[in-house]
């Protein structure tokens, strides 16, 4: 741990309200939150949740503090009611218990002015000093900016004003995505707060990260003997990577026109499922030890040719249509987007990993909005059986094997196999063996802020990007970018709402088809969702 960033501890404990693991929590040292855009979207729908389940199962320090700061002119109670109304609509327990929420609003305390202000800086360190008074005992400062990549500047400005920089031993700084618009703005963007902080600092969010079935994609691979020994380019043919939305741009509109799924979703979330899956095993769990592992499958991608990008990627763009029974519109007619938008709402890619473990195995990614359905999974398909000894009638149905890692929803893992169908005659017929996070934990997985912020708290930086990852994943994609700036798309939009996207997107996974092996074609194309092809068949049984 870096020494400039050190943890600090206290053995007093609070009563723990949930009685959860008291032990892990009194690591927790005091700790003050200042969060910058506070009476923000941000806040309102995910951080303020997360804090008040941290505080329901016992997680947070009992010296503590939260320093809402915005320009929004309120009183803390004005806040904090804001902020309680944010739990109650938002929070994945429903709405706040009266006497939990009375325990934590108490420690959120409302700072106004505009977020660049040296009054208001000033104000800011005389209040963390403090409580740091109070206390007895320097702070942990987690200073969180929830705020668009616009107001960076001015805070980290500020904030270099007030020393609670790099000269602050216990001061980190959260920052959000998007984390830079290309290669050449994330590293102005880093070389900016590098001025004030250290790396070790520096906490760039990926809310992928934190969600429980990501994080449990390492300990599938890594504290499991059986799939390790396999998972590599001699039995896996391919990995396919879907991250389908059913929603559209929202009221993001205009953030999301400037971005597209590239941007928004593939250069970060898509890029870092891609690294859990193709990366090597870890030595230790030390977050530079994962980072760096991470990083190497980044490196590893194949280049692109900006020539060639149209044989490695499709783009779409959503047309008005239907989704569940509801009429939407085109995504040119959504509020904040130009009508002749070229933005792209879909992107597809096929990617190769080029070490020892990966050569030549495509990974496939996708992302979309306004898609049939609300799907993040991972789909692992396995090579066919090198000998088929079964007589063709035996197999007809057959299907290769295919491990399912269910991000998002009905989180949990799939594996499918070949069995013999009950009957004297031979036949095989796919079956699933399924591990239901829900049925198994009897409880639905926590929000991924709850564990981001706690390991910001903790000063544990595993689940952050670091500044070269962020790079390398802004490289991957930079021939990409260049070439759909470049070149206009001709057929927008060319995906209707409630679709599975461009047609196009077929032809990167048909180009592969040729490899499949003894069974011809089974198994070639975008595999669908498990939860769709589920209901498909429900629905031809009832019909
Ligand atoms: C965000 C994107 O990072 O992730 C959004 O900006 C997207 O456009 C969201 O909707 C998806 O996150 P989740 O957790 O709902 O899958």
């Amino acid at each position: 741990m870096a020494d400039n960033a050190q943890v600090l501890s206290t053995d007093a404990a609070r009563p723990h309200p949930a009685g959860g693991p008291a032990e892990d929590r009194s690591h927790l040292g005091p700790t003050v939150l200042v969060i910058f855009g506070a009476a923000g979207d941000l806040t309102w729908r995910k951080l303020t949740p997360a804090l008040y389940n941290l505080h329901l199962d016992g997680w947070l320090p009992e010296q503590f503090e939260v320093i809402g700061v915005d320009r929004v002119e309120m009183g803390a109670d004005q806040l904090r009611q804001r902020l309680r109304d944010g739990v109650d609509r938002f929070s994945r327990r429903g709405k706040a218990d009266e006497q939990v929420w009375n325990a934590l609003a108490p420690y959120i305390a409302y700072l106004c002015g505009d977020l660049g202000d040296p009054a208001v800086h000033q104000e800011l360190v005389k209040r963390i000093a403090d409580c740091e008074k109070g206390w007895n005992t320097p702070a942990n400062v987690v200073l969180y900016l929830a705020v668009p990549p616009a107001a960076i500047a001015t805070i980290v400005a500020g904030l270099s004003a007030g020393r609670l920089t790099r000269a602050h031993r216990h001061s980190r700084i959260v920052v959000e995505k998007p984390y830079g618009h290309d290669l050449a703005s994330a590293n102005a963007l880093t070389a900016m707060l590098r001025q004030v902080f250290d790396e070790s600092q520096i906490y760039r969010i990926d809310h992928y990260l934190g969600k429980e079935t990501v994080q449990n994609i390492l300990a599938f691979r890594f504290a499991n003997a059986f799939f390790e020994p396999i998972w590599d380019r001699r039995y896996i043919k391919n990995v396919q990577i879907t991250v389908a939305e059913e929603v559209g741009v929202e009221h993001r509109g205009g953030y999301y026109d400037h971005a597209g799924a590239l941007r928004d979703m593939v250069q970060n979330h898509l890029l870092q499922l891609l690294c859990y899956i193709a990366m090597e095993p870890v030595v230790s769990f030390e977050a530079d030890e994962v980072r760096n592992k991470k990083a190497d499958v980044l490196h590893a991608i194949r280049h692109i040719p900006e020539t060639e990008v149209h044989q490695f990627a499709v783009r779409g763009q959503y047309g008005a249509g239907w989704l569940q029974g509801q009429e939407v519109p085109a995504y040119r007619a959504e509020p904040g987007v130009a009508s002749d938008s070229f933005t792209e709402t879909y992107a597809a890619l096929r990617l190769y990993v080029d070490n020892w473990r990966w050569q030549d195995v495509p990974f496939y990614l996708r992302t979309g909005k306004r898609l049939p359905e609300r799907v993040s999974e991972i789909s692992i398909q396995f090579r066919p059986v090198p000998h088929q000894s079964f007589p063709p009638s035996a197999v007809s149905d057959w299907q290769p094997n295919r491990l399912i890692i269910r991000i998002q929803p009905d989180e949990g893992i799939m594996l499918r196999f070949q069995a013999k169908l009950p009957g004297p005659t031979l036949r095989l017929s796919p079956v699933q063996m399924r591990f239901s996070y829900r049925e198994t934990f009897k409880a639905g997985p926590p929000e991924a802020y709850e564990t981001l912020l706690l390991d910001v708290m903790r000063d544990d930086a595993t689940l952050f990007m670091r500044a070269d990852q962020v790079d390398a994943a802004w490289s991957v994609l930079t021939p990409v970018l260049n070439a759909w700036d470049t070149v206009q798309p001709i057929d927008f939009p060319n995906y209707p709402a409630g679709t599975w996207g461009p047609e196009q997107a077929a032809a990167l996974v048909v180009f592969d088809r040729g490899a499949l092996g003894p069974t011809g074609g089974a198994g070639a194309g975008w595999l669908t969702p498990v939860l769709t092809e589920e209901m498909q068949a429900e629905e031809g049984a009832a019909s």
